[in-house]
């Protein structure tokens, strides 16, 4: 059974009985039993905590590396049946939502758990374009990055810079502040990545341009060079603004957690998106995009590829692009993703790289190394391929990611703040270290 479908009635013996909604356990070292009730198809940890051998002994802890079966929190922003290969944003299919919505639109449901009215999305269509411009000083701080800085580093000294700016983000309770800080990051994202970019390439700086959309702004501010008015191509601009929608949220994953985690020490919500753009810079998380890319380039052709699996299975490689904690079937996003790859690839020119791809997956999904463990292709197995087709360098990889992401972090950082259950996050540990021992001088030491 799904966690989040409530419990049922249960028939046993042709007779249908209220289940018993509980855990009954018996701890052995002392014969005694305990009922743990069951809530949404889970028991709490610390129901585990009064089962003790001795009066004084801390009690009963549940053991978790990488969190593989705990629920962080109770949310109500983003559905993942991982199995059936499902994802919805409060409700919505995202299949529909990429489809039918934009990605202002798509931030906008995600945070405030609602599809905008018509006069609601003009206003957050206002306050998001209105909030795009940096402050100067920003540009200062990133002159000082060397011309091959990681976009992603700066990216997340930037994003922690902005606390510096705007010291009333610290006022979390109060809601008016937290809307005018969450104007601020989604609108302010794409100038520091494409102001980032820029840096790299050596180039002027060009300011956001509020009458483009939010993804042609971006592209905008990326590749604008004499011409008086930018103009993006609309499929490149529409496929970007899907990509942002298939990136928009993703519930409980390494960055949402960040966020969440550091947030819950009260700190603003520019340091904790900080926090979240760091974990997502990881090749297991949203850096495997440009993993992938790396990973086709070095197998180089077709004829590679049967090799290339072969060291793979033999645990010398990892097929980037490929596995996932949750899903365990083919990721949802990666289907509506080649969709979008055809119509990148109509525009740029088809992507050399991509029959390669294609071949890696032809083969995986026929090996029984992969089928046994469920690996499929995810989000970021096509998308290096489409980012690399309109232009961007594989270091910008993540950073297209970390756009979209921030109105997830936002909405899951929020959620914590208001859910009363929520407290710093400190969890336990397991010490496995020396018991107490005399201190050792220099002159004994081996
Ligand atoms: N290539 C080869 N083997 C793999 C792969 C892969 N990409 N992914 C998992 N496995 C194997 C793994 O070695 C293990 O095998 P065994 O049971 O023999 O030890 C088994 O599959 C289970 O893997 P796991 O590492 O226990 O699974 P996990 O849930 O801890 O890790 C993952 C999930 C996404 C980190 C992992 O699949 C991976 O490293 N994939 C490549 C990186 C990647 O594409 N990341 C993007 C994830 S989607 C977007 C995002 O979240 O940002």
């Amino acid at each position: 059974m799904n966690p989040s479908q409530p419990a049922a009635r249960v028939t046993t013996n042709d007779k249908t009985d209220e289940r018993r909604d509980s855990l009954t356990v018996t701890d052995n070292r002392t014969g005694k039993t305990q009922d743990l009730p069951i809530t949404s198809e889970t028991v709490r940890a610390l129901d585990l905590r009064p089962m003790k051998v001795q009066a004084d002994d801390f009690g009963l802890m549940s053991y978790d590396p990488a969190f593989t079966n705990t629920a962080l929190c109770k949310s109500a922003i983003t559905f993942i049946d991982g199995d059936k290969g499902i994802l919805r944003y409060r409700g919505y299919p995202i299949e529909d939502l990429a489809e039918k919505s934009t990605y202002l639109e798509t931030a906008y449901l995600i945070l405030y758990g609602e599809l905008p009215s018509g006069p609601q999305l003009d206003e957050w269509t206002y306050h998001i374009s209105h909030h795009t411009f940096i402050h100067e000083s920003i540009k200062k701080f990133l002159e000082g990055f060397h011309y091959d800085a990681h976009p992603m580093g700066m990216l997340i000294s930037t994003i922690a810079a902005l606390s510096t700016f705007y010291p009333d983000a610290r006022d979390i309770f109060n809601k008016e502040s937290r809307r005018k800080q969450t104007h601020r990051l989604i609108g302010k994202m794409p100038t520091l990545a494409a102001f980032a970019y820029r840096h790299s390439l050596g180039m002027p700086y060009a300011y956001p341009d509020s009458e483009l959309s939010y993804a042609g702004n971006f592209l905008n501010m990326l590749f604008k060079t004499t011409e008086q008015k930018y103009r993006p191509n609309p499929t490149l601009e529409h496929a970007l603004d899907v990509l942002f929608i298939l990136h928009a949220d993703h519930e409980q994953n390494c960055s949402a957690n960040a966020m969440r985690c550091v947030g819950s020490s009260h700190v603003d919500p520019f340091s904790a998106a900080a926090a979240a753009t760091a974990a997502l810079y990881g090749p297991l998380h949203g850096g495997a995009n440009e993993e992938v890319l790396h990973m086709l380039v070095e197998i180089g052709s077709i004829r590679n590829v049967p090799a290339y699996i072969k060291r793979v299975k033999a645990g010398e490689k990892k097929l980037m692009g490929f596995g996932h904690r949750i899903y365990k079937n083919y990721d949802p996003r990666a289907r509506i993703i080649k969709g979008i790859a055809d119509q990148v690839f109509e525009v740029m020119g088809r992507n050399a790289l991509l029959d390669i791809a294609l071949e890696c997956e032809r083969i995986a999904l026929e090996d029984e190394y992969f089928i046994t463990r469920r690996l499929y292709p995810n989000v970021d197995f096509y998308t290096g391929l489409i980012y690399q087709s309109m232009g961007f360098p594989a270091s910008m990889f993540p950073v297209l990611f970390a756009i979209p992401r921030t109105s997830g972090w936002i909405a899951q950082w929020e959620e914590m703040l208001l859910d009363p259950e929520q407290k710093i996050a400190r969890p336990r540990q397991i010490y496995v270290g020396h018991e107490q021992r005399p201190y050792v001088p220099m002159d004994s030491r081996d």
